[in-house]
């Protein structure tokens, strides 16, 4: 005859109470309770139990069923408790031990070389002005003496978003502020620098990004001279590369006459010649000019009583000639290994 429900219980009951190993406790589950565990066997039994009898071994099975499945819940969570607490014994916490570190973010380095540039600017007495970036084709090019079909359009490879009356354009340069700045001043001086970003539709290559920086810079005033802006780029020079010859030459600019451009001396060969300067000896920084009466008068000065001067460079241009950089890609890459060097 097969063991009955209470000696099958008072065994099961007596050797989980010594297990304490997760897996231990699992053969215990399959070995008692389990789908072909001894309590279905119990149940199994009742075909063999005469019919008065059948009710009580029932009742019985079911009660050992019941608190069988009860003692291993009970187990299971008392197991794991001491496994815990064994865990947190063996590795204790040392509280003393110093925290984590927080990453620091940092500035993007051209955000870095253009406060320089509003640093050195500002000491000048020019004041940051910022304009849109989504521009009108009246603005962009036509009040900067260029018309349509111009070919000098073919210098700004331009985004069209969108071909109403008005055609709309991502600004292919901050030019279009200067027009903007004349207009919000007048009939005032002016000594301003417009930053910010420009988009042009070129091929993505180590030197040309469809989207990057530029800062404007524009002074007008009643005498104003070429001396004035090549004093204020000279000194700009000095500041931002150190003691070094700069020179200047001609240029051209539909928005400028007489238009230049101010180079200086590689600040890495010195002007022996060598790969960053194409072994000119001399890198090329940016570009400038007296502004155009046909400007002047469309920011609503009068050529005949004001004059002024206007120059344009490129931010990240400028924080590669200082660091090194060899492509623009990197400055939209969101690679930490480059922006944690900065
Ligand atoms: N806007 C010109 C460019 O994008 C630069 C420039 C600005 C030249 C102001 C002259 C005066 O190339």
């Amino acid at each position: 005859m097969n063991e009955n429900g209470q000696a099958l219980q008072a065994r099961a009951l007596a050797q989980l109470d010594s297990i304490w190993d997760p897996a231990k406790l699992e053969e215990w589950r399959v070995e008692f309770i389990g789908r072909k565990g001894a309590v279905n066997a119990l149940f199994e039994q009742i075909n063999s139990i005469s019919k008065e009898e059948r009710g009580a071994f029932g009742k019985q099975a079911n009660e050992v069923k019941q608190a069988l499945e009860t003692a291993f819940t009970a187990r299971q969570g008392a197991v794991k408790q001491r496994a815990l607490s064994e865990a947190l014994e063996a590795e204790p916490l040392d509280v003393t031990l110093p925290g984590r570190r927080p990453q620091r973010g940092r500035l993007h380095p051209t955000t870095q070389t253009l406060r320089e540039m509003y640093k050195i600017f500002g000491e000048m007495g020019f004041q940051v002005y910022r304009t849109r970036q989504v521009e009108t084709d009246l603005m962009n090019f036509q009040l900067l003496n260029i018309p349509p079909y111009h070919p000098a359009r073919d210098n700004w490879s331009t985004f069209y978003v969108a071909d109403t009356d008005e055609r709309v354009v991502l600004r292919t340069h901050t030019s279009p502020g200067q027009v903007r700045v004349m207009r919000e001043m007048y009939p005032g001086p002016i000594r301003a620098i417009l930053p910010g970003l420009c988009y042009r539709y070129e091929q993505i290559s180590s030197r040309y990004e469809i989207q990057f920086n530029q800062l404007e810079g524009l002074a007008v005033g009643h005498n104003i001279t070429f001396g004035d802006l090549k004093g204020t780029l000279t000194e700009f020079a000095r500041r931002m590369f150190g003691e070094r010859p700069v020179r200047f030459f001609a240029d051209h600019f539909p928005f400028t006459e007489p238009s230049a451009q101010m180079d200086v001396k590689c600040i890495i060969c010195e002007g022996a010649g060598c790969a960053l300067c194409k072994y000119t000896g001399w890198l090329e920084i940016l570009g400038g000019g007296m502004v155009h009466p046909v400007v002047l008068r469309n920011g609503g000065y009068d050529p005949d009583e004001w004059s002024g001067f206007a120059f344009g460079m490129g931010p990240e241009r400028i924080t590669m000639l200082k660091h090194g950089i060899t492509d623009i890609r990197y400055f939209w890459g969101n690679d930490l290994r480059f922006l944690e060097q900065f």
